[in-house]
């Protein structure tokens, strides 16, 4: 295994791998896993990745879990890279791609981190797993849960869309659903964690779900043949797959995988809940929650994001910005994604195709550029909202 440390995101203080963490003891920020790149360098290579498993787990040198036999999965990760070339000729875009991740197990993103938490979870003895989510987050603790033998206790609010209630039960989760927003479901899990024994899964609450999600980067730069895209579109809650993936960037370019260049990173929110957009617009470097959050985009219902300031760093580290986009610009969007390329896209995703119509307008982004979109999850959990 390569891991040296975990070390806080914001004050730097170390922790001990191997040992179960949340947030920093210091400051309450989270942690990131650092690993020991050069020795990952020796049997990780570009080349030897050809022959390797397609899933996530063929970047093992750089994931956290050292015995094989905790790893949890149900072929996570490795998802096409699509060319969009219809949706491109109608923007008048030749290079414009889409990351399918609807492909994922539970039809999300959220697998990887799920996948990851979860086996480091089993590695490190926890029995009890509990998790405020959005919707797809809790569908894809709970199959992983299930995966390992472990329980798994889950709070959404009580609008989540039935899809990824019904998914959670029918995987064997404990299910509880609250008035309120995912804020209020992760207080919930604050106030009664210790006294049930329940290890917290919240984004950015515990270390490696960002690492499950950074394998979006090693990924997108592996099918693309080792050069990064000119704009990364991605829509943006939690934050956890950017972080993962500027975190990926420098790790492959600390293993001499890629140079300095970095994609502009750009985060899509609902207009009816864009506390990153509106951080950003003032200057601000960690977010004020945003109030009355509602979009029918469900994940990006999160008003309030532990990992804000990382979110804010790769976007201008990047010079790339932030867009939000109405409900109905990003349900318009499903359908037009859908008809012109066969995806049929979660809102979330679908929201980054009105994003780019914006950047191109306002001269963010050029007609010529490489752009991929993040399309984090399927329409198929998202019936309601079509109605
Ligand atoms: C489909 C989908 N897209 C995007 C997001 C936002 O993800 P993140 O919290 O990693 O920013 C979520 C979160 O629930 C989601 O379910
Ligand atoms: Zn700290």
């Amino acid at each position: 295994m390569n891991v040296t440390h975990l070390e806080c995101a914001l004050c730097g203080l170390e922790h001990k791998a191997q040992s179960l963490h949340n947030l920093c003891t210091k400051c309450g920020k989270p942690l990131l896993v650092r690993y020991d790149l050069a020795r990952a360098a020796k049997e990780l290579k570009k080349e030897s990745l050809t022959s390797r498993r397609a899933d996530l787990w063929r970047y093992r040198e750089v994931l956290p879990v050292a015995d094989d036999a905790n790893i949890v999965s149900l072929g996570e990760g490795w998802t096409p890279l699509l060319h969009a070339a219809q949706l491109g000729r109608r923007m008048e875009m030749n290079r414009l791609y889409i990351k399918d991740e609807s492909l994922n197990p539970t039809q999300s993103f959220k697998a990887r981190g799920m996948a990851t938490a979860v086996s480091m979870a089993k590695e490190l003895g926890v029995r009890k797993l509990a998790v405020p989510s959005a919707g797809n987050a809790a569908g894809a603790l709970a199959a992983y849960a299930a995966r390992a033998g472990m329980e798994a206790f889950i709070f959404m609010p009580r609008d989540t869309p039935r899809a990824n209630v019904v998914e959670c039960e029918r995987t064997g989760a404990h299910v509880t659903l609250m008035d309120g927003l995912i804020t209020d479901c992760g207080a919930e899990v604050g106030r009664r964690k210790d006294a049930e024994a329940w290890f917290d899964v919240s984004t950015l609450k515990e270390p490696y779900r960002v690492e499950g999600k950074k394998t979006l980067g090693y990924e997108l730069a592996e099918q693309l043949n080792w050069e990064l895209p000119d704009v990364i579109i991605y829509p943006t809650g939690g934050g956890t797959g950017l972080i993962g993936m500027w975190k990926a960037f420098d790790e492959m370019e600390q293993m001499g995988w890629i140079g300095p260049q970095r994609p502009r990173m750009v985060t899509v929110q609902a207009s009816g809940c864009a506390p990153i957009v509106t951080a950003l617009a003032e200057g601000k470097r960690f977010a004020d929650e945003f109030p009355n959050a509602h979009t029918a985009a469900s994940g990006l219902r999160v008003p309030r994001a532990i990992g804000d300031f990382l979110i804010i760093d790769a976007i201008k580290a990047s010079g790339g910005t932030a867009v939000a986009v109405s409900d109905e610009e990003l349900i318009a969007a499903v359908t037009e994604i859908g008809a012109a390329e066969g995806v049929f896209c979660a809102p979330e995703g679908a929201a980054c195709l009105p994003a780019l119509r914006k950047l191109i307008a306002d001269g963010k982004v050029q007609r010529d550029e490489r752009v991929v979109l993040f399309n984090t999850g399927s329409g198929i959990k998202y019936l309601e909202a079509f109605s």
